[in-house]
């Protein structure tokens, strides 16, 4: 049977080259219909067009409120979830200081799939039902996450953390235990339903040439994984690993060089990037992920929007939680939208939106499946609320068109503006209940 859904939707119908071409590929229905079966969009319609035709008894009227496709987050760490907000340090500090000893509790199966469960809550709670997530070194802590992803039919992408140096002993392990481990993983998990496995080195430092090598040499063997890592992120890792790769030309030349560039590989924050890196990742057709809340909170620098859309590179929203400061999307957008401020770029809200849906989807390459409503793809969404408190609804009601309306809910919104959520044409989440549903 069919599932009828009457709102107003808003999202793109087709990708754009540059951020002039975004508007013109927008689409909003004050009064549509969309249209699911077996977990995928049947059609998106006018409701006066569709009106006629349908049996309004079967319809499901959520007017008033305004249905997107479920946000996309290009990069979040999940066991760094119960770190968020730790003071004081920058990026290096910060790992050895915070991170490495919270991640040291997934080795524990009981813990990551207490804290698995948790972080989809989270996720869903936030609108958000695609992520592609770093797990730890552990491999129960991706086993535990996918679990969990399964039972929901989210697409989800992780990986299990690799590295074999300059991390704590406890944390690390020997390129062979790390190229073991990590096919275990492909074998059971990638291509599972949704799910898809992502190649995770955790960035240049923490890996040696040889483990590098054995991540290029899982990607020889199973060339549709992703690669997950981080690129460029503060002035001392960069100085860091220049000193550990002499022989490299930079910092990305040392992903490069181990073949780990290319379509599906998806590079965090990349904030302070040389020319022939930028150049480097659009002829690989590499993707970024952007994290404005993690870059903001661990004072790593400003990435360069306009630059990214310059070069031509694939671009998506991540909030990189525990470094950023919150898993909701629209906050996140709001944020993105001050480091364009710092630098002279005016982020509107329609390519704001674009980045974190369609954008997104075609920065993991994934636009082919989610991203929007187009007939046939996976019917993942979020309904939205747009005045949740009186200031929001003050501001929503005194805006003159949509493109106020949500740069407004990127400016004041936050979790509370998430009514729904719904995941391969089901929903999972819903605000009133404050519980999940699946
Ligand atoms: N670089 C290496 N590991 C990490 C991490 O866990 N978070 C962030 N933000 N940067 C990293
Ligand atoms: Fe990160």
């Amino acid at each position: 049977p069919e599932t009828l859904l009457r709102a107003s939707f808003f999202d793109f119908t087709a990708l754009a080259a540059q951020p002039d071409d975004i508007a013109a590929n927008a689409r909003y229905l004050e009064d549509g219909l969309l249209t699911l079966r077996d977990g995928k969009v049947v059609s998106l319609e006018s409701w006066q067009i569709a009106e006629g035709r349908v049996d309004p008894t079967r319809v499901t009227d959520l007017r008033g409120k305004l249905i997107v496709p479920g946000f996309i987050d290009t990069h979040i760490h999940y066991p760094q979830t119960e770190m968020i907000g730790a003071f004081g340090e920058q990026l290096l500090e910060w790992l050895n200081q915070y991170t490495f000893p919270v991640e040291s509790q997934y080795h524990c199966p009981d813990h990551a799939a207490k804290m698995s469960a948790f972080f989809l809550h989270q996720l869903l709670s936030n609108g958000t039902t695609t992520a592609l997530v770093f797990g730890t070194v552990h491999k129960q802590s991706v086993d535990s996450l996918f679990s969990a992803a399964q039972q929901l039919d989210m697409r989800l992408i992780a990986g299990k953390v690799m590295m074999d140096r300059n991390a704590p002993e406890y944390l690390t392990e020997t390129p062979e235990e790390s190229y073991q481990h990590t096919r275990e993983l492909i074998e059971r998990w990638h291509q599972r339903g949704r799910l898809s496995y992502a190649l995770t080195p955790r960035f240049a430092p923490t890996s040696s040439p040889e483990l590098l090598d054995k991540v290029r040499q899982l990607r020889e063997e199973f060339p549709d994984v992703w690669m997950h890592t981080h690129l460029s992120e503060n002035p001392q890792e960069i100085a860091w690993v220049k000193a550990l790769f002499p022989e490299r030309a930079g910092y990305l030349d040392v992903y490069h060089h181990h073949q780990l560039t290319g379509k599906r590989s998806v590079f965090a924050h990349c904030l302070h990037l040389e020319d022939q890196e930028w150049q480097c990742l659009h002829d690989t057709d590499s993707s970024i992920a952007f994290c404005p809340t993690s870059n903001l909170f661990l004072g790593s620098g400003l990435f360069n929007i306009k630059r990214c859309w310059q070069q031509g590179v694939r671009m998506g929203i991540g909030t990189d939680v525990g470094a950023g400061t919150t898993f909701n999307l629209l906050q996140t957008l709001g944020e993105a939208y001050k480091v364009g401020q710092l630098q002279q770029y005016k982020l509107s809200a329609c390519e704001a939106f674009y980045h974190a849906t369609l954008g997104g989807a075609h920065a993991l390459d994934l636009d082919d499946v989610i991203g929007n409503f187009n007939p046939g793809k996976e019917a993942d969404f979020v309904v939205l609320d747009a005045a949740v408190s009186p200031l929001q609804k003050l501001r929503d009601a005194n805006s003159k068109d949509i493109w106020e309306r949500l740069f407004v809910m990127m400016t004041l919104g936050d979790d509370r503006n998430i009514a729904q959520t719904w995941v391969s044409g089901k929903p999972v989440w819903q605000r009133e209940s404050e519980e999940q549903i699946a």
